[in-house]
């Protein structure tokens, strides 16, 4: 009975100037403190064979350059994109993607790769949300939405 089972929680972040990063810092924090197991990591310390010890996902990513991911993501972002074919519809996700609607692009890495998750067959826990630069108050809204699903599933 899966749903009985205590929750884990992957926090998997990309980012190029630090916002991704602090936000899955504060994420880690109120997670462990409602008893979630979480765990932070960097996109660019992440294969896709780490996937297969995922159960819930918390992707946080940042858009660079025009519409691109962050460079330290983009070698999983291509993996994820072109590499070989696998399944990730055990977990259940959802993306806050960063940006700033200056940009013509807005958001393009987040929304990339909420669509590579699920083009995987990853199943999605909440929408993505996509923030602009006063990104405070919709990534904590995110994280409280995020970390009460998954308790709900406890
Ligand atoms: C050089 C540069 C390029 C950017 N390009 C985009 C873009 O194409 N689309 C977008 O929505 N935001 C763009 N942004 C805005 C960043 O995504 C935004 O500042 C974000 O909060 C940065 O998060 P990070 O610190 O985690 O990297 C760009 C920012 C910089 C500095």
């Amino acid at each position: 009975m899966e749903d009985q089972k205590s929750q884990s929680l992957t926090i998997l972040y990309g980012t190029e100037t630090g916002h991704a990063e602090s936000i899955a810092h504060k994420m880690e924090s109120e997670a462990r403190s409602m008893g979630i197991d979480a765990r932070r990591r960097n996109m660019a310390d992440f294969d896709i064979d780490h996937f297969k010890e995922v159960q819930n996902l918390a992707v946080i990513v940042s858009t660079h350059g025009i519409g691109e991911p962050p460079i330290a993501s983009e070698r999983l972002f291509y993996k994820l994109e072109s590499g070989p074919s696998f399944s990730l519809e055990t977990i259940r996700y959802s993306v806050l993607a960063l940006g700033d609607t200056e940009y013509a692009l807005f958001c393009q890495a987040g929304k990339d790769f909420d669509l590579l998750l699920r083009k995987h067959g990853a199943q999605f826990i909440i929408p993505r949300v996509d923030c602009d630069v006063d990104f405070e108050w919709d990534a904590m809204n995110w994280i409280a939405e995020f970390l009460g699903a998954i308790k709900a599933l406890s």
